[in-house]
């Protein structure tokens, strides 16, 4: 006998069924509540307690610090997986045959160029321009130069093109942003270079000398851009699905799961906590800044700290730390930002305030480090995840699309004023 959950209104009793998932999560099926209680709606601000969807991409455990792609365990595919490998992983549901990823790399490479007209676009930027502004305009203004891709329910042929360019221009448009803000010319891709070895030429190299991307920071680089690769339903991925559900294009929908990466509550908490140990290190007083983090009347809060869904820690934290550790060391980098994030997660860890709200280091705590220790400026750092998160995003967008789900509208509890007749602004 499956479950079902039965609930009281205005002396009637209602059944609704009960959803289990593969990991038996269970969820209460109110798809036909409003309708089967004459106007009953559930009302859940932030989605803390609401599932969107049912997803077959990501499966986390927030209790348990658990994390799959596909199944996959995130600590097997960032210590064995190349960063292309996961993203053929988490669009197509099966990790490639070497003949598949070959196919899927090379498809890739050769579209890593950008259409030369969007060199303009650049130009017209300021160099103090936000590379996250650049990019969510960058990635939409893609959908003009390809107009197949604005249908997004063709045939899973003419989708893999437009998805392929987009993942293989993203660190192209990444890095010209970069090199737009430093004023210094753009460097083309190089198709003898894998993903992130290309990215980091793109980057750094220029036309006056050979630059020769560390293995060390190459490494490193694939290693994040996995651990950022898909979250389930967060901020940014529900995003795109619910921009994608009204049948906008893919460049649109990620566009717009860009710009929800970039606040910092969500993926700008890398650059914010940078900023934030930078702001420490100055200030020299840890004990301060921690009950300012613990006062409800001071609006700081330790970014990098608490999480929607991890409840003991961020299983990618955890990588990320050790992570750390090994690439300072590699490069013989000595920073004393990564000795304050011990310094403040040590005192966190042991603080009331802290235990009693489930408020450990999340992904973005020790990723800064890591970025600005391979030479990433901090304004690149929400660009970082934002490249990492890309596959996770389209994965998100084209299970919605195949799953031809509706188009996502909420309801609302109004609670405004109550009906009135206009008044003429002479008796106002
Ligand atoms: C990402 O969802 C995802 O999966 C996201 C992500 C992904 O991969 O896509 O994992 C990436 O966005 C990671 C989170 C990055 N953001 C930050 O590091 C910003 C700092 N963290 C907080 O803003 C906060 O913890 C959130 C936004 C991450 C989560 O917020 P919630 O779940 O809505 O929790 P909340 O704001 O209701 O806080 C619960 C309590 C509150 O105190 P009380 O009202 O109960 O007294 O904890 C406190 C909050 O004030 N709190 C913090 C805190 N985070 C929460 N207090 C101090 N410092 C913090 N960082």
């Amino acid at each position: 006998m499956s479950e079902i959950a039965k609930i009281e209104l205005g002396g009637n009793s209602y059944e609704l069924p009960i959803v289990e998932g593969t990991e038996q999560e269970k969820g209460i099926d109110i798809s036909k509540l409003r309708g089967g209680t004459g106007g009953y709606i559930t009302l859940d601000p932030g989605f803390k307690n609401t599932g969107s969807t049912k997803s077959a991409i990501t499966f986390l455990d927030g209790e348990k610090g658990i994390l799959r792609y596909r199944g996959y365990p995130i600590e097997q595919l960032a210590d064995k997986a190349s960063f292309l490998e996961v993203a053929y992983l988490l669009i197509y549901n099966e990790l490639p045959t070497q003949e598949e990823l070959d196919t899927f790399k090379n498809s890739i490479t050769s579209h890593t160029l950008v259409h030369e007209d969007m060199k303009q676009f650049f130009e017209a930027y300021p160099a103090k321009a936000h590379p996250m502004g650049v990019l969510a305009s960058m990635v939409c203004s893609l959908s003009t130069f390809y107009p197949e891709s604005l249908d997004p329910n063709r045939d899973q042929e003419a989708r893999n093109l437009t998805i392929h360019r987009l993942i293989a221009k993203l660190p192209t448009l990444a890095a010209w942003s970069y090199k737009n803000a430093m004023r210094h010319p753009f460097m083309y891709p190089k198709n003898d270079l894998d993903y992130g070895a290309n990215f980091l030429h793109m980057m750094y190299a220029m036309p006056t000398e050979d630059y020769e991307p560390d293995p060390v920071i190459v490494n490193a680089l694939n290693t994040l851009l996995i651990l950022h690769a898909d979250h389930e339903q967060n901020c940014s991925a529900s995003t795109v699905r619910i921009v994608g559900s009204s049948h906008a294009n893919l460049y649109a929908s990620i566009s717009a799961g860009i710009s929800a990466l970039w606040g910092p509550l969500h993926g700008g908490a890398n650059q914010a906590v940078i900023e934030m140990l930078e702001q420490i290190a100055e200030d020299g007083d840890v004990d301060k800044w921690v009950a300012k983090a613990k006062d409800k009347n001071d609006p700081f809060r330790l970014m990098g700290f608490g999480h929607r869904v991890y409840k003991n820690f961020d299983p990618r934290a955890r990588i990320i730390k050790k992570a750390c550790d090994d690439v300072l060391a590699k490069l013989g980098i000595d920073d004393p930002m990564l000795d304050i994030a011990k310094k403040l997660e040590q005192i966190a860890l042991e603080d009331e305030y802290f235990k009693a709200r489930n408020l450990y280091p999340n992904v973005d705590f020790y990723s800064g480090i890591i970025y600005k220790a391979i030479g990433i400026p901090t304004e690149m750092f929400t660009v970082m995840f934002a490249l990492g998160r890309l596959p996770g995003w389209i994965a998100q967008w084209q299970e919605m699309i195949d799953n031809k789900e509706p188009i996502g509208r909420p309801r609302q509890i109004y609670t405004g004023e109550t009906e009135r007749d206009y008044v003429n602004i002479a008796n106002r």
